[in-house]
């Protein structure tokens, strides 16, 4: 399997098809978790069997990655939990404008793809139009959590959200020392094994900057 996909080439443009979602969950009423490059998706599995009054939405760009957790969300039942294929910087307002109004509780973005290379520093997923969408739909009681074990990477995520008035800091201290959610995804694991240092931060909704219409 591909280990990256370039979201820039003319295949991943194309706007996509949203699903009725109350076909999908069970209770449309509770609040969305969603998980930007979710990958190969077992974080969010866990997340969805701990907190089935939470619903979990994974949107990542390798479609065959995406059936797979869709047919293992499957086989667990769960009806809290879906992996739509999409591209983040093409359908992102697409897809929040098809959830119910003021739904969106939590965004993740974790261990984007780093892209190192300067000229390729535009495929990464976190842009001020992605910021800017994520700030229009979130709930004003909502967070962001960000990380990354590419120092670089993690600051240029935090610069961005807080370059909109909407988004401040958690905590003074910028990097949590430990995982505030308690389950980690397949590149945390692979990274704390390799002796890595996260680089990961909580930002949320700052209440006297409503979001702009
Ligand atoms: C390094 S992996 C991390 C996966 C997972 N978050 C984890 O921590 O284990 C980054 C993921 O983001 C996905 N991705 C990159 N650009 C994307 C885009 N524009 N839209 C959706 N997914 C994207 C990649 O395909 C990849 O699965």
């Amino acid at each position: 399997m591909r280990q990256h996909v370039n979201p820039l080439s003319s295949k991943y443009l194309q706007p996509i098809s949203l699903p009725d979602w109350s076909q999908i969950y069970s209770n449309l009423s509770s609040p969305f978790y969603l998980d930007l490059g979710c990958g190969r998706g077992r974080f969010l599995l866990q997340m969805a069997t701990l907190f089935p009054d939470r619903n979990f939405l994974g949107i990542e760009i390798r479609e065959l990655l995406v059936q797979e957790a869709n047919r293992i969300k499957c086989s667990h039942n769960l009806t809290n939990l879906y992996y739509l294929f999409a591209n983040i910087n093409v359908s992102l307002r697409d897809i929040l404008s098809s959830l119910p109004p003021n739904s969106l509780q939590m965004v993740m973005i974790q261990f984007p793809d780093p892209w190192f290379k300067k000229k390729h520093h535009k495929r990464r997923i976190v842009k001020p139009e992605v910021v800017n969408i994520i700030a229009e739909f979130l709930r004003d009681d909502g967070q962001v959590f960000l990380q990354s074990d590419v120092e670089e990477v993690a600051q240029e995520m935090v610069d961005l959200f807080l370059e909109n008035p909407r988004f401040q800091l958690l905590s003074p201290q910028i990097w949590l020392p430990e995982n505030p959610l308690g389950i980690m995804t397949e590149r945390e694991v692979a990274s704390i094994n390799k002796g890595r240092k996260v680089y990961r931060t909580i930002l949320t909704t700052n209440k006297h900057n409503p979001p702009k219409n």
